[in-house]
This record gives structure tokens, C-alpha cells and sequence, in this order.
């Protein structure tokens, strides 16, 4: 079960009532004795258990965001060619299931203005604390800037999109499970899943999608997972353990 947000003795009490308010946590006055919370200290916002380990929280400045900083594959890894990142194409991207922002990061590093759509208040909590974080440091600022959430369900913001504004794409990858059980998470991730949940409502999203989409729609899905929702993609790009199946816009 998630109770709130707490704030550690060392945090900055003025951003726990900030992220308290805009992302409608409960405060907790006390860490408490079950459960998940949101634990913000001195540098971070955290997503953590009673049993004090697999603290989930997002980052786009060091650890595996900055190694892909520094050493990705550039515009030639799969998800850069899944939205059409070639030569000196950068689409505009929504990312309509935010998550904790590692694909949204990867594009925006690669020069595209992303979009952040997150319905969850505690993913939308942990991105806010990561975007924060990357404006602050000389390495990420611009990137960040590249980087815009907004904490919505993606099907009425897509439906309620001004079409003088609709994305060349929009990327979606729900925690769509599919065999009714969701696949172990990597422990790290596994107090995200919990308090998340799955994203059984997801294949609605693709025809949402591709009314909002000016040129392609991506929806990212293990190699061999099933289909999102009823439409046939027009192109799959298989890799080892990922599937990009590709739409076109309906409209
Ligand atoms: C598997 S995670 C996405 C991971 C992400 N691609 C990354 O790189 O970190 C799926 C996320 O989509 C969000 N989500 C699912 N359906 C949504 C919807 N209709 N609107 C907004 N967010 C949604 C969930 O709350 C969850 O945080």
C-alpha cells in the first residue's frame, strides 16, 4: 500500500509541501511501519519500503543516465530510429507513458523536444525531482530544458490536444502485461510495479495515439509480446529482447 510523502529532518519542507500539493501526496508526519512511501531527503525524492531496500527514484545526471550520456549509440540505437531520428530529423516527441523518463531522456539527449505525459502521481513526483535536479547541473541543463511533464492520463490529454500542436510522434510503452501476470521486475524496479501497477487500460491508447500523431506512433513491447490494442503496427523493428512496432497517424 502507498501512504504519502514524507520528509526526512534534513529536506527542504517548502519543496515537500510544493510536491505535496501539485502531485496531491498525503504528508506523512512519520516514516511508517508497512508499506511504500515517497522519501524526500536532502538531495533526492525516493520511492521506499519499510524493509529499507530496492529505493526506486528517477535520475537523469548520474548513474546509468550519464553512461548513456557519455557513451550511448547515438542516433543509430532503436529507439532513435523507432521515432525517426536520421540525419538531422529530430521529431517532436509526446511520451505518453512517462514512467521514471529513461526513453524520454535518451531522446531529448538526442536534441528532441520530449513531451512527458505521466497519470501516476508518484512516477509524476519522481520525474518532477529528476527534471529539477538535471536544470540544476551545467551537464543535463539544456537537456532538461529539451524536457517538459505534465501530469495527465494520456487518453483525455491526447483526445483534448489543440491539433495546431500535435507531436510528429508519440511513443508509448505501458506496463502492458501479457499473460495476465506481469513479468519479475529487476528488483530495483519492483516497488515501481507494485505501487503502479499494470497498465491494463493501455490498448486504448494506440487509436488515441494515432489521432494526435502528425507521423508515426511507437509503441515499445517485449520481443515477443502480444499487440497493443486491436491495430496492426505497419512496421516492427525487432531487437534482442525489445519490439518497436510502428502506426501510422489516423488523421
Ligand atoms: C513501463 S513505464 C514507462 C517506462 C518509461 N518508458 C521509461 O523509460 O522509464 C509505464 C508508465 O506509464 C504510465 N502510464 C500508463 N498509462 C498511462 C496513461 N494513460 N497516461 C499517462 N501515463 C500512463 C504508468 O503510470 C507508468 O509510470
Amino acid at each position: 500500500m502507498f501512504h504519502g510523502l514524507y520528509a526526512l529532518p534534513d529536506a527542504d519542507t517548502a519543496r515537500a509541501d510544493d510536491l505535496a500539493a501539485r502531485f496531491a501526496l498525503p504528508r506523512l508526519s512519520a516514516p511508517p511501519a508497512d508499506g511504500y512511501w515517497l522519501a524526500l531527503g536532502d538531495t533526492r525524492l525516493e520511492l521506499v519500503t519499510a524493509h529499507g531496500h530496492g529505493a526506486v527514484y528517477a535520475d537523469f545526471v548520474e548513474g546509468a543516465a550519464r553512461h548513456r550520456r557519455e557513451h550511448g549509440g547515438g542516433s543509430g540505437q532503436p529507439v532513435a530510429r523507432a521515432i525517426g531520428i536520421k540525419g538531422g530529423n529530430r521529431p517532436s516527441v509526446v511520451d505518453a507513458t512517462a514512467g521514471l523518463g529513461r526513453d524520454a531522456f535518451v531522446l531529448a539527449t538526442l536534441g528532441c523536444e520530449v513531451t512527458l505525459l505521466e497519470r501516476s502521481p508518484v512516477a509524476a513526483a519522481l520525474l518532477d525531482d529528476a527534471l529539477s535536479r538535471a536544470a540544476a547541473d551545467p551537464a543535463t541543463a539544456a537537456i532538461a530544458a529539451r524536457m517538459r511533464l505534465v501530469h495527465a492520463d494520456a487518453a483525455d490529454w491526447l483526445a483534448a490536444l489543440d491539433p495546431a500542436v500535435r507531436p510528429d510522434v508519440v511513443y508509448l510503452d505501458p506496463m502492458f502485461p501479457d499473460t495476465g501476470k506481469s513479468a519479475a521486475a529487476k528488483k530495483d524496479m519492483q516497488a515501481f510495479q507494485v505501487v503502479i501497477g499494470d497498465d491494463t487500460d493501455a490498448g486504448k491508447l494506440v487509436a488515441a495515439a494515432r489521432g494526435a500523431a502528425k507521423k508515426r506512433v511507437v509503441v515499445k513491447r517485449p520481443r515477443l509480446g502480444v499487440l497493443l490494442g486491436n491495430d496492426k503496427p505497419s512496421t516492427q523493428l525487432v531487437g534482442k529482447s525489445t519490439r518497436f512496432d510502428l502506426y501510422t497517424p489516423s488523421r
